[in-house]
């Protein structure tokens, strides 16, 4: 009778472990054909009150029905929990890939500061190093030690910001303006440095101008080579490589004399039409060229070789005009990029209105 129990509870609960559909259901068979009020072993403890001669029989029945219980349990519950593992691993699963919800726009960089990367990069090419320097900056540097005589026309208050210090300088080199060009970086680096130097000054510059194509503030990049032997041819190749990486392969540029302080001979430098390709009238329509008004030619910067005044100027090291020469230019950002994206007026750069922005992504 005994024995025929054990069977019967052995195969039963065989049965439900083998359908029980996870962790918990099992546990509670476990409860229920192995826990202490279970009836299996409830037998097991009853063995030691039969009669002598089953004792044996059924106690070894109960025993082995217990553990091949106790066996098939642990074997299922490793196989359930691994089963639920993986599913929790499936759901939890995250796809890095999806896009955002909602996608954020990632912005673009100002047309101006394209621009500029785009400058320096051609001038890093050509072996120039890029600095920086002070905004606010001392009539020394900005006009007194780039030549400039003292009636100079850039400098009267309606051309130039001035800055209101605590007290007038006695000497008015000490003075402070917000700088009108970049070209006191020229004094600055010659100050910090020997020759040979060859480097390009990206920045700010201030002027009390405002209209279609001037504001009071405005980017200029500024560039200085000084070395033996330099001539103005290595300005000319210099400019034209630069030209051609900009604005096209098939560019040339011409020099035209001109005047700045700060060098002798200068020139403006004008660099042929992209649009009409240098010949003034639009391709096909014979119709005149808007961009270069005709002319075939695009003003881009102002240039020359580097006054033997100004190098002699230079204390702190030897740059003897004697035994060095040098070159030195500066244009403007804006125009750059007016001329090169067709932009109508140089405002735009600094509405930040979005429509006009994104268009150079
Ligand atoms: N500083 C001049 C300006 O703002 C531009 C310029 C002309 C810079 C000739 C130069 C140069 O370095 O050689 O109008």
């Amino acid at each position: 009778m005994t024995a025929d129990r054990i069977d019967e509870l052995r195969a039963e609960a065989t049965a439900a472990a083998e359908a029980a559909p996870d962790t918990a259901a099992l546990e509670e068979l476990r409860v229920r054909y192995l826990g202490r009020k279970a009836e299996l072993p409830n037998l097991l403890r009853g063995v030691a009150e039969l009669p002598p001669e089953q004792r044996g029989v059924v106690g070894k029945a109960a025993n082995q029905a217990r553990q091949a219980l106790e066996a098939l349990i642990e074997h299922r519950a490793a196989q359930l929990a691994a089963g639920e593992l993986d599913a929790r691993l499936a759901g939890d699963r995250v796809d890095v890939t999806l896009p955002g919800a909602p996608p954020q726009p990632v912005g673009s960089l100002h047309l101006m500061t394209a621009v500029r990367r785009e400058i320096e990069d051609v001038f890093c090419g050509l072996g120039f190093a890029v600095v920086e320097g002070p905004e606010v900056e001392l009539v020394h540097y900005n006009f007194d030690a780039l030549n400039h005589a003292p009636a100079h026309p850039a400098r009267s208050r309606s051309d130039t910001f001035y800055v209101a210090t605590a007290q007038r300088p006695a000497d008015p080199g000490d003075q402070v303006v917000l700088r009108t060009h970049t070209s006191p970086m020229q004094i600055r680096s010659m100050e910090a440095q020997p020759p040979p130097i060859q480097l390009i000054v990206p920045g700010r510059v201030y002027r009390p101008d405002s209209d279609a194509t001037h504001t009071p503030q405005f980017h200029q990049v500024e560039g200085l080579a000084v070395d033996e032997d330099i001539t103005l041819a290595d300005l000319k190749g210099t400019l034209l490589a630069f030209a051609r990486a900009i604005f096209g392969d098939e560019r040339d540029v011409r020099l035209r004399p001109h005047y700045f302080p700060f060098t002798e001979p200068s020139v403006e430098v004008d660099v042929s039409c992209f649009m009409c390709a240098g010949t003034g009238v639009l391709p096909r329509t014979g119709v005149r060229c808007n961009l270069c008004k005709g002319t075939g030619w695009l003003e881009i910067l102002g240039s020359g070789m580097v006054d033997p005044n100004v190098l002699a100027g230079i204390e702190a090291h030897d740059y003897d005009p004697e035994r060095w020469q040098g070159y030195a230019f500066g244009m403007g950002i804006e125009r750059i990029a007016m001329l090169k994206h067709g932009v109508p007026d140089l405002r735009l750069f600094y509405d930040n209105d979005l429509r006009f922005l994104e268009q150079f992504g």
